[in-house]
C-alpha cells in the first residue's frame, strides 16, 4: 500500500518458510464472567485467515495480544489461555500456550516450534513495558522472532511495545491480511467517497466522537445522531429530555457542532421521537415524541428509525457507529436493528456501507447482519482515529 502513506508490505510479500514469524494480534475479547469462555469471537475469527496463510507458508507462528487493562500485573482472569482454546477450535489446529511473553521459557518453547506450529504467548500487559512501550521489552520481544507482521488493527492506535517499539528491531516487517483489509475500507471515507455520504453515530457519549464529527462535517451530507448522545445535543438546544442521560458539560461543544455543520450545510438529523422507559432496569418502553419529566429516552423512536432508514437507504457511502439506544435490552433494540437493516438494504444497493468498531459492531453481529454490509471494522478507537485523519502508530510503525 502506498501513495500519500509510505509503502506497507503485505504479509504475502514475506519470505515466511521455516522463519519465527510475530504475529501481533488483537485478541482483546469480552470473556464470560463465569465460565471464563470467550464471549464474542469475532475478532479471532477476523485473524484466521492471516494465521492460516502464515501457517501454508510454513511459518514457526507466534502470536501476541493483550486482554483487559491488567495495567501490569499479572490478572489470572485475563489470561489469554481460553483465547488459545477457542482459537484452536477455529483453525482446526493445535495452539500451545506460553506462561509469559518475553524471557527464557518462552524462548526455549519457540526454539521447539517446527513449521506451520502456532504457540500463543500470555497477556503482553502483564508486563507494564508493554503499554509503556519499553526499550528493553521491545527487545525482548523482538528477540523471539525473525518477521513481524502486525495484523491488530484494534490496537493500531496505541504506540505499545508489541505494536510500535518492538518494530524497528525486527528485520522484516508487514501487515497482515485484516490490517490490509480495514485499511482498504476505512481509508477511503477519508478521500470523498461516493456521495451522498452520510455518518450515523450513536452511543453514550458525545465527548468520545468531537474529534470525528468534526472531521466528519467536512466530508458527509448529513449527519444521524442516536443513541444518549443524542439527548446532549438536543439539551443544547431547550429541547426537554426528561431525565435522559445527557454531558452538561459538553452542551456548548453540541451548540458549536450544530452551528459547524450548518455553515457546511450538513444536515444533522436528530430523534424527533423516543422510547422511554423509568428507569435503565425497565424491560418494556412506550414511544413520546418528547421525553416526559423523570422518564429516560433509551432508543430512537420508530419515526425517527423510518427517518434514518430512508437516509440510509438513499446514500451512497455510510459510516456507522455507535447503537442508537439500550440495545442488549430487546424493548430498546428496534432503533439499533432499524439502522443495520438499512444498512443491508443500502449494500444490496450498491453504497459502501462501513460499521465502526465496538458495540455497534457487536450489534450487526448479535443480529446476524455482519456478512450483508461492506465492512465491519475490528477496532472501535482505531477505526474512530483513523477517521479523525489522525496517523495510527501501529500502522506508521509498518512502513518501509
Ligand atoms: C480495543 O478493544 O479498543 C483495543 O483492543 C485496544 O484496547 P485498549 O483501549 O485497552 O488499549
Amino acid at each position: 500500500m502506498s501513495g500519500a502513506h509510505g509503502m506497507i508490505r503485505s504479509i504475502r510479500e514475506l519470505d515466511l518458510a521455516g522463519k519465527r514469524l510475530f504475529i501481533r494480534v488483537d485478541f482483546n475479547v469480552p470473556l464470560d464472567k463465569k465460565t471464563g469462555a470467550v464471549k464474542d469471537d469475532a475478532r479471532i475469527r477476523a485473524a484466521i485467515p492471516t494465521i492460516a496463510l502464515a501457517r501454508a507458508a510454513g511459518a514457526k507462528i507466534i502470536l501476541a495480544s493483550h486482554l483487559g487493562r491488567p495495567d501490569g500485573a499479572v490478572v489470572p482472569a485475563l489470561s489469554l489461555k481460553p483465547v488459545a482454546a477457542r482459537l484452536a477450535q477455529l483453525l482446526g489446529a493445535p495452539v500451545q500456550s506460553a506462561d509469559d511473553c518475553v524471557g527464557e521459557a518462552v524462548q526455549a518453547q519457540v526454539a521447539k516450534l517446527a513449521g506451520g506450529d502456532v504457540l500463543l504467548l500470555e497477556n503482553l500487559r502483564f508486563h507494564a513495558e508493554e503499554e509503556e512501550n519499553g526499550e528493553a521489552f521491545s527487545r525482548a520481544l523482538a528477540s523471539l522472532c525473525d518477521v513481524y507482521v502486525d495484523d491488530a488493527f484494534g490496537t493500531a492506535h496505541r504506540a505499545h511495545a508489541s505494536t510500535a517499539g518492538m518494530v524497528a528491531h525486527v528485520a522484516q516487517k508487514g501487515m497482515g491480511l485484516l490490517v490490509a483489509q480495514e485499511l482498504k475500507h476505512l481509508r477511503p471515507l477519508l478521500e470523498n467517497p461516493p456521495q451522498p455520504y452520510i455518518a450515523v453515530l450513536g452511543g453514550a457519549k458525545v465527548s468520545d466522537k468531537i474529534k470525528v464529527i468534526d472531521q466528519l462535517l467536512g466530508k458527509v451530507d448529513a449527519l444521524l445522531v442516536g443513541g444518549a448522545m443524542a439527548y446532549t445535543f438536543l439539551a443544547a438546544q431547550k429541547i426537554a429530555i426528561g431525565g435522559s442521560r445527557v454531558e452538561l458539560d459538553k452542551l456548548d461543544v453540541a451548540l458549536r457542532i450544530l452551528e459547524k455543520a450548518k455553515s457546511a450545510n450538513v444536515q444533522v438529523l436528530l430523534p424527533i421521537d423516543h422510547v422511554v422507559a423509568a428507569d435503565l432496569k425497565s424491560t418494556s418502553g412506550e414511544v413520546q415524541s418528547v421525553v416526559a419529566e423523570k422518564m429516560l429516552g433509551l432508543d430512537i423512536g420508530p419515526k425517527t428509525a423510518a427517518l434514518f432508514a430512508e437516509q440510509i437507504i438513499g446514500a451512497k457511502t455510510i459510516f456507522w457507529n455507535g447503537p442508537m439506544g439500550l440495545f442488549e435490552t430487546p424493548a430498546f433494540a428496534a432503533g439499533t436493528k432499524a439502522v443495520a437493516d438499512a444498512m443491508v438494504r443500502a449494500t444490496a444497493l450498491g453504497a459502501l456501507t462501513v460499521v465502526g468498531g465496538g458495540d455497534s459492531a457487536a450489534a450487526i453481529a448479535q443480529l446476524g447482519l455482519a456478512e450483508k454490509v461492506s465492512h465491519v471494522s475490528t477496532g472501535g478507537g482505531a477505526a474512530l482515529e483513523l477517521l479523525e485523519g489522525r496517523e495510527l502508530p501501529g500502522v506508521t510503525a509498518l512502513e518501509q
